[in-house]
């Protein structure tokens, strides 16, 4: 069994895995990365009986990089982020190879080739889940993700969007008439609090969308999107960027535990990059 632990922006992730499946997993916020990582081992390895199964812990995350040798007398390996997002996210896919879409604080795009053996960072952009709380916070004094996510369920977002058809009538080139000709481009007194919520989330998530579409695209990794990262957990995200995504015929896959994708790519990775087969 290996531990895996990823030490993100604002929320530590853990795992045990055994072969490809969680066995236990965790989350907690980051303060001090080397209290966060210790606290997450402690739970891990709480009533598990994994205690002396467990000898090692893979690192990742940009909190790892803080990390010594030894937490205890677990031996600590810090496995490169990319390469952790790139494993963990055809590990949970159970796929050989695609464009993994990880939409953590920040959103962060690797193709990942050979079960992960090959990875190359396309690239990401600053607009991610942190995006959506900053603003969440700033404009309408609104920090906690559910609170915001509940309002963003009961708003409209036609009141603060302008469409397509809005602009031009109806449906342009590939574009059908109701996608979003603009992001908060009307401007419409009446919105409330619940319509400014959900612009937020469509503005993040149709971003990420089109980013991960023209990258596939790109990549020529169009049947193999997969979606991670903590944000897409959310019912509501997950769904605008699948739409958004679909839109250029892409499907993505969002697999269960999409959050641990980076946590799982570190532990798997141990045993992947330590060998050539294709059986694993
Ligand atoms: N209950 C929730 N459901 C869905 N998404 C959530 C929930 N709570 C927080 N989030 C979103 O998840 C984001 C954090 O995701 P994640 O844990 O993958 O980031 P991170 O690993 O800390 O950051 P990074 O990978 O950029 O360093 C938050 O910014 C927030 O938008
Ligand atoms: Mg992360």
């Amino acid at each position: 069994m290996i531990i895996g632990v990823d030490v993100g922006a604002y929320v530590t992730k853990g795992v045990i895995m055994k072969g490809r499946s969680i066995i236990k997993s965790i989350s907690t916020p980051t303060e001090d990365p080397i209290e966060s990582t210790s606290r997450t081992i402690k739970i891990l390895l709480e009533n598990t009986g994994a205690k002396d199964a467990v000898s090692i812990v893979a690192v990742t995350g940009g909190g790892s990089r803080r990390l010594g040798e030894k937490i205890g007398d677990i031996s600590v390996v810090k496995v490169d982020e990319l390469q952790a997002i790139g494993i963990g996210g055809l590990t949970l896919a159970e796929k050989l190879e695609g464009l993994i879409v990880n939409v953590g604080t920040g959103t962060a795009m690797v193709a990942a080739y050979n079960e992960g053996r090959r990875v190359t960072h396309v690239g990401g952009t600053g607009v991610g889940g942190g995006t959506l709380l900053g603003l969440s916070e700033r404009m309408l004094g609104i920090r906690r993700f559910e609170e915001l996510e509940a309002a963003a369920g009961k708003g409209r977002a036609e009141r603060v969007d302008l469409t397509v058809r809005d602009i031009v009538g109806g449906p342009i080139g590939i574009v059908p008439a109701e996608a979003t000709a603009s992001n908060f481009g009307r401007l419409c007194a009446e919105a409330t609090v619940e319509d400014v919520a959900a612009g937020l989330f469509n503005m993040v998530c149709q971003v990420i969308g089109v980013l991960g579409a023209m990258a596939a695209k790109a990549y020529r990794l169009e049947d193999g999107v997969i979606v991670t990262g903590g944000l897409p957990r959310s019912r509501l995200a997950a769904g605008i960027i699948e739409e958004t995504m679909s839109l250029f015929g892409i499907n993505p896959v969002i697999p269960k535990d999409c959050e641990y994708c980076t946590a799982v790519g570190a532990a798997r990775s141990l045993r992947i990059l330590s060998s050539n087969r294709m059986d694993v």
